[in-house]
């Protein structure tokens, strides 16, 4: 085997006590990609942060081309040729696209004044690499969550490193945007750069990767070329199990309509019928960009409806903004968990019942703490929430562990409606089947729910019926025996199917 470029050895983490890394090696090669795979709360994000110098280790040793470093902040590991694309953006949304590019290492005349004109071509230059195209002077909150990541990406190849981390990069991009970065990963590594590569989508992990090291709760299970793996047995090193019937789809009895929406009609969506029944599950399809979360956003009173109605078992409703939509028991998890209310600096407990607190709440006003605290338990035992305790705050829990937090809240509530978006992105494989179970749960129970979600096998699996929408407007409808991967693309594309 080659020297690596970069070996962690024996890395060890904790955080007041609490190990989340224990032994563990990792090594990036040279003009090599490395998935870096385990489950949500894993230990991948806190690793890389440790090679990066924005946690310390507790213990081990991290080499880099055969010499100990230690790096005591990011601009360190930057210095070195290593850079890192978080997980979470860190973008300014006040500043340009070029300003966040170039923040802090802006070109400077030889005045010594910054040098915009040289700071926005080269910036544009880099938006032309990965296909965004924008104007690099528009303000970063401006532009949609996908394209904030390409920025985020941007900023990374700039630095011209040798070693560049991408945690999750793919989250919020649409699919040719995904083609395009992957492009460039391409380029990357045929140029001698080394990429490790986060993702819960395995799919990717067999389209670019070259090796692959598993975690699993904090340890070192292996590293293996990709070629040697296939998708059960990355699972099965992942889980520590084989996981069976990822869908666990439920019948029940259907009940009447409880959500009916006609001609609802604004600048994002033309003419959207549909029903949805008690106990049912409506799959919502499509590309992205194609009106999905607008249509749910809409209904759910973020944006305003320039004609259509909403009825809700039956009767008229008037929705303006979320509130109205709460009082009419809808609910919707966005797919942009920042966005979605939860309180970063929170605690677990006190987000899952921030929304339903009414519910804990006695006559006098006071928090029935012990309600409440079962409630929270319920559900971190429910969704396998990888968690130091209920009141552990959000802000350290992992990326899919603050989305399950997310979920838990608007379940929590336990609307009529539930409009999921992308329920289960950035979430991992067997806590995405914990989530489809409860999910299930909630549907016998009658409630009806709306699911959004650009992966087919999540709509095939989990729908009892599918809606496809292609340019704002819904392409067709499916049933269940209608529904395949080709039928719901073809209506996607906007080319229709056949019955
Ligand atoms: N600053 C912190 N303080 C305390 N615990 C932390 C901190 N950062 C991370 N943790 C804990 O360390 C564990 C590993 O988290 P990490 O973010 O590395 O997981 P991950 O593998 O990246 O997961 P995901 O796929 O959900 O992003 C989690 O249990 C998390 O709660
Ligand atoms: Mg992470």
């Amino acid at each position: 085997m080659t020297e690596p470029i970069v070996a962690m050895k024996n890395i060890t983490k904790e955080f007041s006590g609490v190990t989340v890394l224990k032994d563990v090696n990792f090594h990036i090669y040279e003009g090599k990609i490395m998935a870096l795979i385990g489950e949500n709360g894993a230990g991948k994000s806190t690793l890389m942060k440790i090679l990066t110098g924005v946690y310390t280790r507790t213990s081990g040793e991290v080499l880099l081309s055969g010499k100990p470093v230690n790096f005591q902040s990011i601009s360190d590991s930057q210095e070195q040729g290593i850079a890192i694309i978080h997980q979470e953006l860190n973008l300014v949304g006040d500043l340009s696209i070029g300003e966040n590019i170039f923040l802090g290492r802006e070109p400077v005349s030889a005045a010594g004044n910054i040098n915009w004109k040289r700071l926005y071509r080269e910036a544009e230059q880099w938006l032309e690499k990965l296909g965004l195209h924008e104007n690099p002077r528009t303000l970063v909150r401006d532009i949609s969550v996908g394209k904030q990541q390409l920025v985020e990406i941007a900023k990374a190849l700039s630095l011209d490193a040798k070693v560049i981390i991408m945690d999750e990069p793919t989250g919020a991009l649409t699919v040719s945007e995904t083609e395009k970065l992957f492009e460039v990963i391409r380029d990357l590594r045929a140029q001698g750069r080394s990429i490790v590569y986060i993702s819960h989508r395995l799919n990717e992990i067999f389209e670019i990767c070259d090796d692959v090291t598993v975690l699993r709760d904090g340890r070192f299970i292996g590293e293996k070329p990709v070629t040697e793996l296939d998708e059960d047995a990355i699972i099965e090193m992942m889980v520590g199990r084989k996981l069976e019937d990822q869908y666990p789809r439920v019948h029940c009895e259907m009940g009447d309509t409880a959500l009916e929406v006609k001609g609802l009609t604004n600048r994002f969506v033309q003419g959207a019928s549909f029903r949805v029944r008690r106990g049912e599950i409506v799959g919502i399809a499509g590309l992205m960009g194609a009106g999905r979360t607008e249509l749910a956003r809409t209904i759910y009173g973020i944006y305003k409806a320039d004609q259509g109605e909403i009825l809700v078992e039956g009767a008229p409703v008037k929705i303006h903004c979320p509130t109205d939509a709460l009082k009419q028991g809808i609910a919707y998890v966005s797919e942009d968990r920042k966005a979605n209310g939860i309180i970063l600096g929170m605690s677990v407990r006190e987000n899952i019942s921030l929304a339903s607190l009414k519910r804990f709440c006695g006559k006098m006003g006071n928090l029935h703490h012990r309600q409440e605290e079962e409630t929270a338990r319920e559900y971190i035992k429910g969704m396998s929430i990888k968690t130091s305790g209920s009141r552990q705050l959000l802000k350290y829990l992992s990326g899919g562990n603050q989305q399950k937090v997310s979920l838990a809240k608007n379940l929590n509530v336990e609307p009529r409606v539930l409009i999921l978006d992308e329920p289960t992105r950035g979430v991992d494989v067997g806590a995405k089947k914990e989530i489809y179970e409860l999910i299930n749960q909630f549907k016998q129970k009658g409630m009806s729910i709306l699911m959004i979600s650009s992966e087919i096998p999540e709509i095939l699996g989990m729908s009892d019926r599918v809606l496809v929408m292609h340019e704002g407007k819904i392409a067709g409808e499916l049933s269940m025996e209608e529904a395949s991967q080709e039928s719901i693309m073809s209506l996607a594309v906007g080319k229709g199917v056949e019955k």
